[in-house]
């Protein structure tokens, strides 16, 4: 069968990585893709939310399953716009994307089904927004209610910050309609844990956890990216294992409730605090980089399990593990999160160490040269019987890559 990813990240090239294993994946299709997936299969130069061309190019090369990376072209309504042509897609309709692209719509359901997560109030107006802070204490979490490319999210210390950042968002309008709307949170202090399942409709079946490095800098300092490192199993004490279980079921009971038909992923993260787990937020697609250390982890077939999610057949039996650690390492573009400069050249290794993966986040060709191309531009995977072998089995491949222009934090799952 022909498959093609939307997306051009890290994450679409390890799902396609995984998906080149299995028997029933005769051609891969990567839209638009990188340097790394062209080896895997064909990049079509079509971009993510071009939903129209996407659905013609999978009707004209009778594409068997099309998955969506990126959230936008889901709250675009991809698709439902693949299932009115009998495409078949793996992904959320516009409906369940809502978990993704509004925060408030996301509390909202969080807190109907008494779901654990940190206290908020809602504004849409930045008068009663400032009127709001007068009840709280710092440091106070202040989000844009729309996408904003994980920028977003600020962490307020005082007073002062958190008037100035609602003026950047709701009347400088910094992100545009996604910040005319705020949710401001209670903060929350503990580590955090990212848990992707795959819902069936509706059926919520978790995936292993994972761990991400947010902060851009060595010793959890900086700026906030959209993560760069990884590492997965994460040990969890069974207690909070067990809670989050039955966070779980809350989550599935309050979408059965609700009258959702929820199939994709959903990307919960959750924050422990005291020992006690609290969901943080939804995303409704694959991770990344939390897909590059989970897909050499899984054993099972995901090709079969993501149509038996789309069949509602899948079982939580269905997803196989590995017990390797598995350590990602991201190499971005100086700067990052910054202003940083495309179109350096990148040296790859000829030979690869035994035990480490190459995943491209961010690169293209110019002529016959890998440069980068975006802020996340390589991930380097190393895995082991132990996290420390996985570690350093990553950064061994991290220290075969030449360019001038690349940086990397040193302490990823240290
Ligand atoms: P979100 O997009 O809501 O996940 O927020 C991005 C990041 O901001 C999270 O991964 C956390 O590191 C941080 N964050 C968000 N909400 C809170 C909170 N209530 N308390 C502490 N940190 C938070
Ligand atoms: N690594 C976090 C994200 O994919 O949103």
């Amino acid at each position: 069968m022909k498959v093609l990813i939307i997306g051009s990240g890290g994450r679409e090239h390890a799902l396609g990585w995984k998906l080149d294993q299995s028997t029933k994946v005769h051609e891969l299709y990567f839209a638009p893709g990188n340097a790394g997936t062209s080896f895997l299969g064909t990049n079509v130069a079509i971009n993510v939310t071009e939903i129209d061309q996407l659905v013609e190019f999978a009707k004209s090369e009778e594409i068997g399953l099309t998955i969506v990376g990126p959230e936008d072209p889901l709250c675009d309504g991809i698709v439902e716009a693949f299932e009115k042509e009998g495409l078949r897609i793996f992904g959320p309709n516009t409906e369940c994307s809502k978990f993704e692209s509004s925060k408030d719509f996301t509390k909202n359901f969080l807190k109907r089904h008494n779901i654990p997560t940190a206290a908020y109030n809602t504004y849409t107006d930045y008068d009663s927004a400032l009127a709001g802070l007068d009840e709280v204490s710092y440091p106070i979490v202040i989000k844009a209610d729309g996408l904003a490319l994980g920028k977003g999210v600020v962490i307020a210390e005082n007073y002062e910050h958190a008037t100035a950042t609602l003026d950047v968002m709701m009347n400088q309008a910094q992100f545009g309609d996604a910040g005319s709307t705020v949710v401001i949170e209670e903060f929350l202090d503990g580590p955090e844990l990212s848990l992707l399942c795959i819902v069936s409709h509706n059926r919520v079946i978790p995936l292993d956890f994972a761990r991400d490095y947010k902060r851009a800098l060595d010793g959890d300092k900086g700026l906030n990216t959209g993560g760069v490192g990884c590492y997965s199993p994460v040990p969890v004490e069974n207690h909070v294992q067990k809670e989050i279980k039955a966070i779980n079921e809350m989550i599935e009971k309050g979408l059965i409730e609700d009258g959702y038909d929820f199939t994709g992923i959903l990307f919960i993260g959750y924050i422990v605090q005291n020992d006690v787990p609290y969901v943080l937020e939804f995303n409704v697609r694959f991770g990344d980089p939390e897909t590059e250390v989970l897909m050499p982890r899984l054993e099972s077939d995901l090709f079969d399990i993501l149509n038996k999610a789309i069949d509602d057949t899948l079982v939580d039996e269905d997803l196989i593990w590995s017990n390797e650690q598995a350590v990602g390492v991201i190499l971005t573009s100086k700067g990052y999160p910054e202003a940083f400069e495309k179109g350096h050249t990148i040296k790859l290794p000829a030979q690869k160490p035994t035990g480490t993966l190459l995943f491209h986040n961010g690169t293209a060709f110019d002529d016959d040269s890998v440069v980068n191309a975006a802020g996340r531009v390589l991930t380097a995977v190393g895995l082991g019987k132990t996290k420390e072998d996985a570690r350093l089995l990553a950064y061994n491949l991290v220290g075969r890559i030449e360019s001038d222009n690349l940086t990397y934090r040193t302490d990823i799952a240290k």
